[in-house]
């Protein structure tokens, strides 16, 4: 592993630490953060064990790659600095909705940038991160690159113009399938189950059924077959589902999403 730089120690930076150090254990010594003016960095090297950076080149200067992770609304505000502490090297951005072509703006001389959009379940690795980059990587970088994105989940190369519309699927994703398993939980109890088990059945059957898909890997529709006997209960359930228009309400969904990510793109 070559040395990694974290801008930035929240959630975001807590979950790819984690991540590289259950696969490399002794390479905390390899790993630097430094955050702004609150506690996150104090706290995440002390559980950790990765150097707290005592300023921007201390930082930097040993680093190959420069992950940026604090919020997007800090990018226009960065330290000047930064602009020729990051030259020739590989940056990383994990800033939401940061384009490639504003990051140039404040890492005019790295050797390559990297946004990515990664996903809350990268907290316990199991997300996927889309990412695309300015240039072409050097297969060196790519090894890079996928060797940090892999620290907390899967990861796919997009072109720039498809990001947005990843950003509503994965991005905002989890919160769609969270309310799903909500108002799952809430019909369970308006059919006659207390809450607690609702959210049981609920919670366990979204996971199960998607690890099942994805160990399975055919179409969703296949196991949704499977499941669904001519004249049925579940066959009862998807009729009214198709009644009331399920599809298009998640179509309209993630579409209103995909524009706001864009709105917020284009901001920036
Ligand atoms: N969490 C997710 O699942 C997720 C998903 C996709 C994208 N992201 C992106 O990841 C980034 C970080 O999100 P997060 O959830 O990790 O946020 P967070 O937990 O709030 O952490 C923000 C970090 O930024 C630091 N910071 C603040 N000002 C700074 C400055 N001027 N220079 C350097 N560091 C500074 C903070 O340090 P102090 O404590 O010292 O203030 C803190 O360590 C965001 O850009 C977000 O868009 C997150």
């Amino acid at each position: 592993m070559s040395d990694i730089a974290f801008l930035g120690a929240g959630n975001m930076v807590a979950a790819l630490v984690d991540g590289l150090l259950a696969r490399s254990p002794g390479s905390a010594a390899r790993l630097s953060c430094l955050g702004g003016s609150g506690r996150t960095a104090a706290a995440l090297a002390a559980r950790t064990g990765i150097r707290h950076a005592t300023s921007l080149p201390d930082l930097i200067a040993p680093a190959d790659l420069v992950v940026i992770a604090f919020k997007p609304q800090h990018l226009a505000g960065a330290d000047p600095r930064l602009a020729d502490l990051t030259a020739g090297k590989l940056v990383v951005s994990v800033l939401a909705g940061k384009r490639t072509s504003t990051l140039a703006r404040v890492f005019p001389r790295a050797r390559n940038l990297v946004r990515t959009m990664p996903n809350t379940p990268a907290a316990i690795g199991a997300g996927i991160t889309p990412y695309c980059t300015l240039r072409p990587l050097a297969a060196a970088d790519l090894a890079l690159v996928e060797d940090l994105l892999s620290a907390c989940g899967q990861h796919l190369p997009l072109a720039e113009d498809l990001m947005d519309a990843a950003t509503a699927i994965s991005g905002c994703g989890p919160a769609f399938l969270f309310e799903f398993v909500a108002a799952l939980r809430d019909a369970g109890v308006a059919a006659g189950l207390p809450a607690e088990t609702a959210q049981r059945l609920a919670t366990e059957t979204a996971l199960g059924s998607a690890r099942l898909l994805a160990r399975r890997q055919v179409d969703p529709e296949a196991l949704r077959n499977q499941v669904t006997s001519p004249n049925g209960a579940t066959q009862a359930g998807l009729r009214r589902m198709e009644a009331m228009n399920f599809r298009d309400l998640i179509r309209q969904t993630v579409l209103a999403a995909k524009v706001r990510a864009e709105e917020l793109s284009a901001d920036s």
